[in-house]
C-alpha cells in the first residue's frame, strides 16, 4: 500500500444491518459474480492510481465475515462502526486522523459498481474546493402522497440523488463530524452543508447504484452479465538459462544451478502473464511497454509489469477473472513452490487465490528446455470488461 502519510484516502462503510435488503447474510458480505459487495467497493477505490490506501468500516461482530470477503485485498484491520451511518463516518475519520490524510472519498460498501471516472471528477474539485458529490439528475415527475393520496406535485427544477462517494479535504470533514456528531444528518455532504462548506456537484453514474432492497441484488446481477463482456488473453515467454544461483518464477526466488538471462529479473512466468492481460484487452505486449532499451528496466522486478498490465484494465473499468499459467521446464521441479507462486501472483493482482492457477509440464527432456537450455511459460487470462456502446 502506497501509505507515507498524507495522500487520499477511501473510507468504505460496512457497520449496517442491511434490513431492508433482508436475506440472512448482511448484503454488504453476499457475493456478486464471486465477490462479495464490500470487496468490490474497496477495490473499486483501492485500484484507482490517485488513492493511497482504503479502510473499512465494519459493525461489532462482523470480522469474520469481513476476513473473509477481503482477505486478498491490502487493506489495514477494519475499523468498529456506530449505531447510525453519521456515527460510523465520525469513527472512521478519527481512525484514520493520524495517517494524516490530506483528502477522504466516504463511500458506501453498498454501492459495489464505482467507475474510475467517478473517483476522476470528484477528485479534480478538491484541487480547487472542499467537497464534491456525484449526482444523477430526477426523470420522474414528483409527488408528494398523504394518505394514500397524492397532496401535491413538487417542483423537480434543479433536484438531483445523491450518491457516494463524497469527497472531502480530510481535516475540513473530520473538523465537522466533531463539531456535528449526535445531530441526525443523512449523508456527509449534509453535514458540509451545515458547517457552511461549498460542496460542488459532479456527474454521477447509474451503475453506482445503492443495493437497498432484495430486487436491488437481481438489478446487480443483471448490471454484471449485461454490462459487460468476457475477454481472454494469452502470453508466452522464453528465457535462456545460464551461469546462477537461482530462478524467479512468478515473482518467487528459488535456489537453483542456473539463473535465468534477460534485461529485467526474467521472471518467465510474469513476462508470459503481463502478456495474456495485455492480449485481453488489445494492448500490446510486455515489450512495448517496458523496452529492454530502456536502462530503467534493467533488473527490474516483474510484479511492476504484471500490476501495470492489471492496472490498465481496470482504468478501463474491468476485473481479472482468472489467471492460469504454466511453466515449461525439467527443473526445479515447481510443485513445492506452487502454493507460494499462487499467494503471490494472487498479491500482485489482488485477486483471491482461489482464481490463481499455476502449472509445470516437462517436455521429455526434448527440445530447448528439455535441454535445460531455458525456460518457457505460458499463460492465459480471463477478463471482465465493460462493453462499449460507442
Ligand atoms: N452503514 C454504516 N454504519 C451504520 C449504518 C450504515 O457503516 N450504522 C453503512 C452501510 O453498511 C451501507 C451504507 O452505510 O454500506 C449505507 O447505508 P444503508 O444502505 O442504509 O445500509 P444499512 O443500514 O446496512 O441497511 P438498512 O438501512 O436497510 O438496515
Ligand atoms: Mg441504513
Amino acid at each position: 500500500m502506497r501509505d507515507s502519510g498524507g495522500g487520499t484516502w477511501g473510507l468504505v462503510l460496512a457497520a449496517g444491518q442491511g434490513e431492508r435488503a433482508g436475506g440472512g447474510l448482511p448484503k454488504q458480505y453476499r457475493r456478486l459474480a464471486g465477490e462479495a459487495i464490500v470487496a468490490r467497493a474497496a477495490a473499486a477505490l483501492l485500484h484507482h492510481p490517485k488513492i493511497n490506501g482504503v479502510a473499512v468500516v465494519i459493525a461489532l461482530g462482523q470480522g469474520d465475515l469481513y476476513r473473509q470477503a477481503c482477505a486478498h485485498l491490502p487493506l489495514p484491520d477494519p475499523i468498529e462502526g456506530g449505531a447510525e451511518r453519521q456515527d460510523s463516518v465520525r469513527l472512521g475519520l478519527e481512525a484514520l486522523a493520524p495517517r494524516q490524510p490530506d483528502r477522504v472519498l466516504i463511500h458506501d460498501a453498498a454501492r459495489p459498481f464505482l467507475p474510475g471516472a467517478v473517483i476522476d471528477r470528484l477528485l479534480e474539485i478538491l484541487d480547487h474546493g472542499p467537497a464534491a458529490l456525484p449526482v444523477l439528475p430526477v426523470v420522474d415527475t414528483l409527488k408528494r402522497v398523504e394518505a394514500g393520496t397524492i397532496s401535491a406535485t413538487v417542483d423537480r427544477a434543479g433536484l438531483v440523488r445523491a450518491q457516494t462517494p463524497q469527497a472531502f479535504h480530510f481535516a475540513t470533514i473530520l473538523q465537522g463530524h466533531r463539531d456535528l456528531a449526535g445531530q441526525s444528518l443523512t449523508d456527509d455532504t449534509a453535514l458540509a452543508e451545515r458547517a457552511g462548506l461549498t460542496v460542488s456537484a459532479v456527474a454521477g453514474d447509474e451503475s453506482l447504484f445503492k443495493i437497498t432492497r432484495p430486487e436491488d441484488f437481481e438489478r446487480a446481477a443483471r448490471h454484471l452479465s449485461s454490462g459487460y463482456e468476457t475477454r481472454t488473453g494469452t502470453g508466452f515467454d522464453v528465457h535462456r538459462l545460464g551461469a546462477g544461483d537461482h530462478v524467479m518464477l512468478c515473482g518467487v526466488a528459488i535456489p537453483h544451478d542456473q539463473g535465468l538471462l534477460g534485461h529485467s529479473d526474467a521472471d518467465v512466468a510474469l513476462h508470459a502473464l503481463t502478456d495474456a492481460l495485455l492480449g485481453a484487452i488489445a494492448a500490446g505486449d510486455v515489450g512495448a511497454h517496458f523496452p529492454p532499451s530502456e536502462a530503467q528496466w534493467r533488473g527490474a522486478a516483474s510484479d511492476r509489469f504484471v500490476a501495470h498490465a492489471a492496472g490498465l484494465l481496470r482504468a478501463q473499468g474491468g476485473e481479472i477473472i482468472n489467471t492460469d499459467v504454466t511453466l515449461v521446464c525439467e527443473r526445479p521441479k515447481i510443485g513445492p513452490h506452487r502454493q507460494a507462486m499462487r499467494a503471490r501472483i494472487a498479491g500482485i493482482l489482488r485477486i483471491s487465490i482461489d482464481r490463481v492457477s499455476v502449472k509445470a509440464t516437462t517436455t521429455e527432456r526434448l527440445g530447448f528446455t528439455g535441454r535445460a537450455e531455458g525456460i518457457a511459460a505460458q499463460a492465459s487470462a480471463s477478463v471482465r470488461m465493460p462493453i462499449n456502446h460507442d
